[in-house]
């Protein structure tokens, strides 16, 4: 039993389950939200496929049956865009409730690059795909022949799918060749209400024609408060509404929407996505011309990152295209080059030392040392709010696998010790609250069950 007492703070008395118990509770989690061949992102506040929550959660599944983590991947893929984007939502045809669903994107009768079946959303998520399948082909290396094979026959059928989605990236979405993917959706960076888009959202002009709508997330959270506001909403739902309008065509999205921000997280997932895959590729002989290409666009994506780096803060940026000016607030995102390299010496010890200090995970007032979603006592911090200052340990395992993959064993070790102490009663939630360790959103997240899994096993 552990207590955190805080000035202001009530304690918060968690049990730490032992290691065999966590993993076993993760395991029944992740069976728990099982449909078949997809896994519910949450049980009921999203009871769909979400794009990068399926690669999390195919990394933790691997752990338990390799062949159906691969089956999870090949439900997403299967709903991969002629384009080539893979959508942000997968929806089940066994679940009604969630919103919005696949009538309010309306992506079976609007957008000609989207497959009839499986009905999506129309927008995209975080590349971490590729790592997914890199951890999933490491994890089955050590299991018997059965599941090696399986795995590389996956690779196979997987390779083409992830080639389109990557150059879809690289080329739709870096139209001015800046080395930074552009989102128009805060949904896209997976952190929908983080301070990196208040600027960018605050010049979204929502018009009178949006069509009216019932929010369902806030009735499935106990506490609204911890979930994005109704204003954010309307902003979310009015994009929405523009990208139905123009048929989700790629092009006519990069014109007219009103959000268009590069995102420098993504962008540093984007370039270790694409070494993963080159990676796995490089004993294929004749994958040597894709493999250029991804090393190409890891390069370039690496550059664009570093590029951000803001000189006052060492912090990187994101850049609000529409505005044409950096937005610097102090979120997770700015340490995205530590995820995919890039600085000199000088710049990244700054920022590694930025990482460990009171500021980010050396403050003294955290449960866990793993990094906050934005700095704690920075002006933006909210402790309870979704991605305004909550810890989220999928981050936290996203961090730890670069860091081990970058050649750095003793931060990968203790971000995953550290996030073990976050996620260690066994609630498995979506996100905690940094300064009393109280899980918060929605609790059994499948994510979080499968970073432990991985962790652990
Ligand atoms: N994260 C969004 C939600 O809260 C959608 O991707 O539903």
């Amino acid at each position: 039993m552990s207590t955190t007492t805080l000035p202001g703070s009530p304690p918060i008395r968690r049990t730490r389950l032992s290691d065999e118990a966590l993993a076993a509770r993760a395991a029944y989690i992740l069976r728990g939200n099982d449909l078949g061949s997809m896994t519910t992102a949450a049980p009921r506040l999203y009871p769909h496929m979400w794009s990068w929550d399926a690669a999390f959660i195919a990394v933790g599944i691997a752990r338990l049956n390799a062949e159906r983590a691969i089956t999870e991947l090949e439900t997403l893929l299967n709903a991969q865009w002629s384009t080539g984007m893979i959508p942000h939502i997968v929806f089940s045809d066994q679940e009604a409730s969630y919103f919005p669903g696949p009538q309010r994107w309306g992506c079976g009768t609007l957008a000609a690059a989207a497959p009839q079946s499986p009905a999506t959303s129309g927008i995209c998520q975080p590349p971490v795909h590729a790592i997914a399948v890199k951890r999933i082909l490491e994890t089955t290396q050590r299991r018997g022949r059965t599941e090696r094979r399986a795995a590389n026959e996956f690779l196979e059928r997987a390779w083409s799918p992830l080639m389109r989605w990557h150059r879809w990236l690289a080329e739709m979405r870096d139209p001015d060749r800046t080395g930074r993917v552009t989102v128009h959706h805060g949904w896209e960076s997976g952190m929908d209400n983080s301070p990196r888009w208040d600027g960018p959202y605050s010049r979204v002009k929502v018009s009178e024609e949006l069509p009216p709508y019932r929010r369902v997330d806030t009735t499935v959270v106990g506490d609204c408060s911890t979930r994005p506001s109704n204003r954010e909403y309307d902003r979310y739902l009015w994009l929405i509404e523009e990208m139905r309008r123009v048929g989700y065509d790629d092009t006519q999205i990069r014109l007219t929407s009103s959000f268009a921000v590069e995102d420098v997280l993504m962008s540093a997932i984007l370039a270790l996505a694409c070494d993963a895959l080159a990676d796995l590729g490089e004993t294929v002989p004749h994958r040597s011309q894709d493999v250029r290409d991804l090393r190409a666009w890891a390069a370039h994506f690496r550059a664009g990152v570093a590029e951000s780096v803001d000189p006052q803060t060492g912090l990187a940026r994101d850049r609000d295209v529409r505005a044409d000016e950096w937005l610097s607030s102090p979120t997770i995102a700015g340490f995205a080059p530590l995820l995919c390299g890039g600085l000199d010496r000088t710049a990244e010890l700054r920022l590694t030392e930025l990482l460990d200090s009171p500021q980010w995970c050396g403050h003294p007032d955290l449960v866990a040392a793993v990094p906050p979603s934005t700095a704690v006592g920075s002006p933006q911090f909210r402790q309870r709010e979704y991605w305004r200052g909550p810890q989220w340990p999928v981050m936290a395992w996203l961090f730890s696998w670069s860091f081990a993959e970058r050649g750095w064993p003793e931060r990968a070790a203790f971000l995953r010790e550290e996030g073990l102490k976050l996620i260690g009663d066994g609630t498995f939630a979506e996100y905690y609250d940094p300064l009393t360790g109280e899980p918060l959103g929605s609790a059994n997240q499948s994510w979080t069950a499968a970073a432990a899994l991985d962790w652990l096993c």
